[in-house]
């Protein structure tokens, strides 16, 4: 096997995986080459074809009792018994979610989903689980057990996912009847600790995935609440982003968590992470090698990362008031998108250099001086207008926005990071609703030619390569020399695969399998609010004006036009 194969198929997920599909599908493959991945799957004499049909009669409790369990013989008196569980007769085991990670195993039996009457639940949650059900990733045995306030049944649960799933999914129906019945619910307020512990359950419990399905508000709390149920080392946290509302508060979030969990156990989730277009930036950077030395300041002039969406708040006016523009998107989606464009290639092919290269890289980013910010960084909200034919009303008058909050529907800013790849090259973040159409992608601006290039070929322009963060496509704009010598622009375009999987499919899968790679460790999370704390500050001191857009523009306020082609230090070879 030579080195290169080698780096794809042992923990090089994270950077390499888009461009592999399926390796995990490939049992074969990795029999041959990975000696050090655990156990990814059965070999096919052990694997189980189990009955889904419910025993007549049974109660809910029973029905969603996982069919594995723990002997052989228990396993055929549970077939025997046709008690619900995953149609899984290629699925992976059990202990194929088991994956040796920082010398220890994880293993989740049982989702504890805190949270489980919402709309991440309902939308993204419960359709990826359904997605990996029929993908036949799930291991075999796994139970849901959904947790909120509202006093449920078990029925009044399946019967809530079971619409949802309709709405939201696609997987054939008898793949949705499966998921709804290996479903249990519990109500609870998670903000009581005695609640928590009931649910997490006394040391005998499988090990359990908890998953904080809530609001920003409860994280704290209910992480406090964990920390008396003893959460033990097969156990794991997934918390949702935004992690912390400020850099004080996840710091205090990141020192409950490393009292009670190992760094690898806690996934703090930005899913864009996760995203396998997103994660193209660096299987673009590591696995080709034409792009790694212009990869710097000598040769790149600036670097836009952008995300202006046509959807308003649908629906979600409560969540999006309290956090804006800038803490929706900026502080974690689009700082981990430049994370990937800046970090140095990773010193080996494992999760923790990984993880680490992207901390360095956020660790790099200039905080912003109160100048800077008010040259650099620009606020709006939108006004009434249209997005095609549908009217929008003005962000202040859609129903649950408070107006005295004075939240942006549009952030930019402009950073500058102090490496020697880097330094002197600015980087502008902008993301935004209410545009015309929806537009993501990484912008890579090269410098221009000498100015003597410039004089012989009128009309050459500088390279820009583009990767569309929600389309699949990597774009170079080049120059060629045209009839009579005159300068023509010309597109290189490479359409890559679209995403095997959707991207909440993508994180629930690594979770199971216990690997950390795409989730951000607790500095990551710190480092970004290091950079956005001082701005938030100067917004709400109204250092920056809130400018104003039209819904259905198509093109973020006049005042980012002048583009920035440097920002501090003066451009330095590598
Ligand atoms: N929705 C999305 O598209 C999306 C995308 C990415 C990330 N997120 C993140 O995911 C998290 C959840 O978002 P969401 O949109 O699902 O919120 P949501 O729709 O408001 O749901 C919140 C859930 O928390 C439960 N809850 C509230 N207080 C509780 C308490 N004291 N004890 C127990 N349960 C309680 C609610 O149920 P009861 O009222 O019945 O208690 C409900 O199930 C947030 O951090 C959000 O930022 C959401």
């Amino acid at each position: 096997m030579d080195r290169a194969h080698r780096l794809v198929v042992v923990g090089a997920a994270p950077l390499i995986a888009a461009h592999r599909p399926g390796p995990e599908t490939d049992p074969a493959r990795l029999d041959r080459h990975a000696s050090d991945v655990d156990v990814l799957h059965a070999p096919r004499a052990q694997r189980g074809t189990y009955q889904s049909s419910p025993r007549q009669g049974a109660s809910d409790r029973d029905r969603s009792r996982p069919l594995a369990t723990t002997s052989a013989a228990g396993r055929r008196a549970g077939a025997a018994r046709h008690l619900a569980t995953w149609r899984c007769g290629r699925a992976l085991r059990r202990r194929e979610c088991a994956r040796r990670v920082h010398g220890r195993s994880v293993m989740i039996e049982r989702i504890l989903l805190l949270g489980a009457s919402g709309d991440l639940t309902s939308r993204l949650l419960m359709p990826a689980i359904a997605e990996l059900a029929e993908a036949e990733l799930l291991p075999a045995g796994l139970r849901i057990v959904g947790s909120a306030r509202r006093p449920w049944s078990t029925a009044d649960f399946r019967e809530h996912i079971a619409t949802q799933l309709e709405r939201h999914s696609k997987v054939a129906p008898a793949t949705r009847d499966d998921v709804v019945r290996c479903l249990e619910y519990e109500p609870a307020d998670v903000t009581r600790a005695e609640d928590v512990r009931r649910l997490v359950g006394g040391p005998e419990r499988p090990g359990t995935l908890v998953y904080l399905a809530l609001a920003p508000a409860l994280i704290e709390p209910v992480l406090h609440a964990l920390a008396s149920a003893a959460l033990g080392a097969r156990d794991a946290v997934a918390i949702e982003k935004p992690f912390g509302v400020d850099l004080a508060s996840a710091r205090r979030l990141n020192g409950v968590l490393r009292c009670e969990l190992p760094e690898p156990s806690i996934f703090r989730i930005d899913h864009f992470l996760s995203d396998e277009l997103v994660r193209r930036v660096t299987a673009l950077r590591f696995l080709n090698r034409i792009f790694e030395p212009v990869w710097n300041a000598v040769h790149v002039e600036r670097v836009e990362i952008s995300w202006l969406e046509s959807l308003t708040l649908e629906g979600r006016a409560g969540y999006y008031d309290q956090a804006g523009a800038l803490r929706d998107m900026v502080q974690s989606h689009l700082m981990e998108v430049m994370a990937l464009v800046v970090m140095e290639p990773p010193s080996r092919a494992d999760a923790a250099s990984y993880r680490a290269a992207r901390l360095e890289a956020l660790r790099a980013v200039a905080t912003p001086s109160l100048d800077e910010i008010r040259s650099r960084t620009l606020r709006a909200r939108y006004t009434a207008g249209a997005i095609g034919t549908r009217r929008v009303p003005s962000y202040v008058d859609e129903p649950g926005v408070d107006p005295r909050r004075d939240t942006e529907t549009y952030a930019s800013l402009t950073l500058g990071i102090e490496t020697m790849r880097w330094s002197g090259v600015p980087f502008t973040l902008r993301s935004g609703k209410a545009f015309a159409t929806s537009a993501a992608e990484i912008a890579i601006h090269f410098r221009a030619l000498p100015r003597y290039v410039r004089d012989t070929w009128p009309g050459v322009e500088p390279n820009t390569l583009r990767l569309g963060l929600t389309e699949p496509y990597v774009r170079v704009a080049t120059t060629l020399d045209g009839p009579d010598g005159v300068a023509e622009s010309r597109a290189l375009e490479l359409c890559a695969s679209p995403p095997r999987r959707s991207v909440y499919a993508n994180l629930m899968l690594d979770m199971l399998r216990g690997d950390p790679a795409l989730f951000i460790l607790g500095e990551e999370a710190e480092e970004a609010w290091r950079v956005i704390d001082p701005v938030i500050d100067a917004w709400h001191a109204g250092e920056v004006p809130m400018r104003e857009y039209a819904a259905g523009a198509s093109a973020p306020p006049s005042a980012e036009r002048r583009r920035p082609t440097s920002i501090g230090a003066t451009p330095q070879a590598p």
